[in-house]
């Protein structure tokens, strides 16, 4: 059974259609990541798939449960980071756990080893007993994430983990969440704009532009399929006549010069051979030839792009 279904999912705020037809499907023990800009939908869906939100249209089911017939049902198997960490600044590390798990319906003892298991791998467990108002951002987001663990929910959604950390915090939290999602076997749903992030922690990612899904697949996947493959050519002599000639080579995408860089987007590596050897026969002398596949970051910006240039 899928951790994550939906069918058609549509939701609008007036005139504006935030979520638009989402279809998705999420396997069990998958780290998702949900990629978009701002405003594209990623904080409606989780709210969709929390029951938190009616959908106009289409359905949505979450660990098997209907999120419009079953929202309880839902909600007590899943734990969400939304936009607010959702901690209390005057209680204690220790004391914010133990007071989600004593909502949850948890015995005195469960929680004290919830709380252990939890808070030790994060290197919070000696400094639990601090009132958290005085923690750095990071660390409350760490507890943050923590929390949504507490009663070993089987989905958790998290709505930009890392947004407002510095590089160094993101990375930590990042490495943590690997570490958890190792002991812990949970799947995840995770919004972020960070692409390296999404590179780093997640199986899947789906795309998502005006509430429309443009792409998912694993972030290889969507690297290779979406983007053109890139050859870097540095040398000397090269014309702008000879940099016609590869504009208008019929291998070429796209061309782009930097700093005396040519940066030939192809449609198909494997003949960048016949780029090289246009090059030669024009006289260029070539120092050196890379090829590369485009991140995931031009990946990104590539699908937005096709979008906008679709609407006009
Ligand atoms: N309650 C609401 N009432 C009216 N419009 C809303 C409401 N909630 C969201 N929207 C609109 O729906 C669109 C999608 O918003 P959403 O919060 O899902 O985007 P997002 O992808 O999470 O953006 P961000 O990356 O900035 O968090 C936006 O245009 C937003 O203004
Ligand atoms: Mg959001």
């Amino acid at each position: 059974m899928n951790a994550i279904q939906t069918n058609q999912l549509t939701r609008s705020f007036g005139a504006l259609k935030a979520v638009d037809r989402l279809t998705l499907e999420i396997p069990r023990g998958t780290v998702f990541g949900f990629l978009g800009p701002n405003g594209s939908g990623k904080t409606t869906t989780i709210r969709l798939l929390l029951g938190l939100l009616d959908a106009d249209q289409g359905s949505a089911q979450v660990l098997g449960f209907d999120t419009r017939e079953q929202p309880d049902e839902v909600r007590v198997r899943c734990g969400a980071l939304l936009e607010h960490h959702g901690l209390y600044e005057r209680l204690s590390a220790a004391e914010n756990l133990d007071y989600y798990g004593h909502i949850w319906h948890m015995s005195k003892a469960d929680r004290e080893k919830r709380i252990r298991e939890l808070l030790e791998p994060l290197d919070l467990y000696e400094r639990r007993d601090e009132p958290i108002g005085r923690w750095s951002r990071g660390m409350k987001q760490k507890l943050a994430v923590a929390r949504t663990l507490m009663h070993r929910p089987e989905l958790i959604f998290l709505d930009e983990p890392t947004a407002g950390l510095d590089p160094v915090a993101s990375s930590a939290l990042r490495e943590d969440l690997s570490t958890l999602v190792a002991q812990e076997g949970v799947t995840i749903f995770l919004t972020t704009h960070n692409l390296a992030e999404a590179e780093k922690l997640c199986d899947r990612v789906g795309v998502i532009n005006h509430g429309h899904l443009l792409a998912v697949g694993s972030p290889s996947d969507l690297r290779s399929k979406t983007s053109a493959p890139r050859l870097f050519v540095t040398g000397k002599d090269i014309t702008s006549q000879i940099v016609e000639d590869v504009k208008n080579h019929p291998l070429v995408q796209r061309l782009q010069q930097q700093n005396g860089r040519l940066i030939v987007d192809l449609n198909d590596l494997t003949r960048s051979h016949e780029i090289v050897a246009l090059l030669v026969r024009a006289g260029v002398q070539i120092d050196e030839v890379r090829k590369e596949k485009a991140d995931l970051e031009d990946v990104f910006l590539q699908l937005v792009e096709e979008e906008k240039g679709g609407e006009e």
